[in-house]
């Protein structure tokens, strides 16, 4: 009688029991959404994008900010789910803002802000101006690339480096790979193509964890420095950054097929999946003092100690902004894998977005500056965003559930 009852829950599960729960986590998840964002909306000037809530405010930023599409591309993805009306009319009203945003543009995440944004809208409404403006986004980011250095240059010539790439930068080729689909022309997947190559060779350790920053030399595209920005230290891995190489490179070979890149997402995903805690939800760093894997203070590249806030016996702060990524790119990649693999990659991804949807991490309603999700770091190094919601973790949130409902199907 017992067997027979366990082989029935068995029989439930594998046949998408646990395909309900997570139908109904996405219907709480997308109600909280609708009523969060239709707040947000409300706040948010008519000339600024949300990026999170800190000390009881609605940060803001200008439209030339990296993260200025998340917002229009979260009501996107919501309206996608929900089909509601009114969350339609404000993400078209929230990417009507971007219009502009080409011709101020200065740095390499334009491909963020053109896809998240008009790249959703055009999926989702077939709408010719979005189009345009994605057509736009690709030729303005290919400007950016150096045939010499063989990338696309992330940020512009400062003190610290000249040509500096950041590992971030695999995200903002999704637009170009996409501009090349859908108008025939092929020297923006070519372009998306040679970086990764270029970031393939350069920017990761033999374990396949990542250096966050490499700068190249302009005249010869030799390396000059392997450094970090926001990670712990030089040689430290930065979650957030490993997450954006775990998505670049997944979302590289759904566009190209090409074996090489699912051969490094998937060494990636064999880095990533051990260093996550139990729950799924990683440190800010893997490295980062107080994690199992923690450098010490003397680490090559380190904040000085003096300057760092976090003191032994705080909390380890996680990012749920590098959770997020990596769930919806464990999605996908699952979808390119096959048995054991593909499994591992499903259940790891499922793992992250039930706790994401947890209440420790899930915002009530009206909290959290009508934000959805809790707990982000923007840059612990320099102790700014700490611990605060971020517009790119609502995002990717949305996206990975979407992603892992999908494969119930
Ligand atoms: N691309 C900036 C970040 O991930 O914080």
């Amino acid at each position: 009688m017992k067997s027979l009852y366990f082989a029935a829950i068995l029989l439930l599960v594998s046949s998408g029991v646990s395909g309900s729960s997570l139908k109904k986590t996405a219907d709480r998840v997308f109600e909280r959404a609708v009523v969060q964002f239709t707040a947000l909306d409300a706040r948010v000037s008519p000339d600024k994008m949300p990026i999170t809530f800190e000390k009881g405010k609605v940060k803001d930023g200008k439209l030339n900010d990296w993260t200025s599409g998340f917002f229009p591309g979260s009501l996107w993805l919501v309206y996608e789910y929900t089909g509601n009306a009114d969350i339609l009319e404000m993400a078209k009203r929230q990417t009507a803002k971007l219009d502009g945003i080409i011709g101020m543009h200065t740095h390499h995440d334009i491909g963020f802000q053109v896809n998240s944004s008009f790249g959703n809208g055009y999926r989702l409404t077939g709408n010719p101006a979005y189009l345009e403006m994605m057509k736009a986004g690709a030729e303005k980011l290919s400007t950016r690339f150096s045939p010499v250095v063989g990338c696309t240059r992330s940020w512009n010539p400062g003190k610290r480096w000249n040509f500096p790439v950041i590992i971030d930068n695999m995200m903002n080729l999704e637009i170009l790979a996409e501009v090349s689909r859908l108008t025939g022309e092929g020297k923006y997947l070519e372009i998306a193509r040679i970086h990764a190559n270029t970031t393939l060779k350069n920017h990761f350790r033999p374990d396949a964890s990542t250096w966050h920053v490499v700068a190249y030399d302009e005249e010869t595209g030799a390396v000059l420095k392997k450094q970090t920005s926001q990670g712990f230290s030089d040689e430290s891995t930065w979650s957030r950054g490993e997450s954006w190489a775990l998505y670049g490179f997944t979302m590289m070979y759904r566009e190209t097929k090409d074996p090489a890149y699912l051969e490094q997402a998937r060494k990636v995903a064999a880095y990533l999946i051990p260093m996550l805690p139990k729950d799924g939800v990683p440190e800010w760093d893997f490295n980062a003092p107080g994690t199992r894997h923690a450098f010490d203070m003397n680490a090559v590249g380190a904040p000085k100690a003096s300057d760092y806030k976090w003191r032994p016996g705080d909390p380890v702060l996680r990012d749920s902004s590098a959770g997020a990524i990596i769930a919806s790119a464990l999605a996908e990649l699952s979808t390119f894998t096959t048995g054991k693999e593909s499994k591992r990659y499903r259940k790891t991804a499922l793992r992250i977005v039930r706790t994401l949807a947890s209440p420790e991490y899930l915002a009530e309603p009206g909290e959290n500056g009508n934000f959805l999700l809790k707990h982000g770091v923007t840059n612990l190094h320099k102790w700014s965003g700490v611990d605060i919601p971020l517009t790119y973790a609502d995002y990717y949130f949305l996206e990975a559930i979407q992603r892992l409902l999908k494969l119930e199907n």
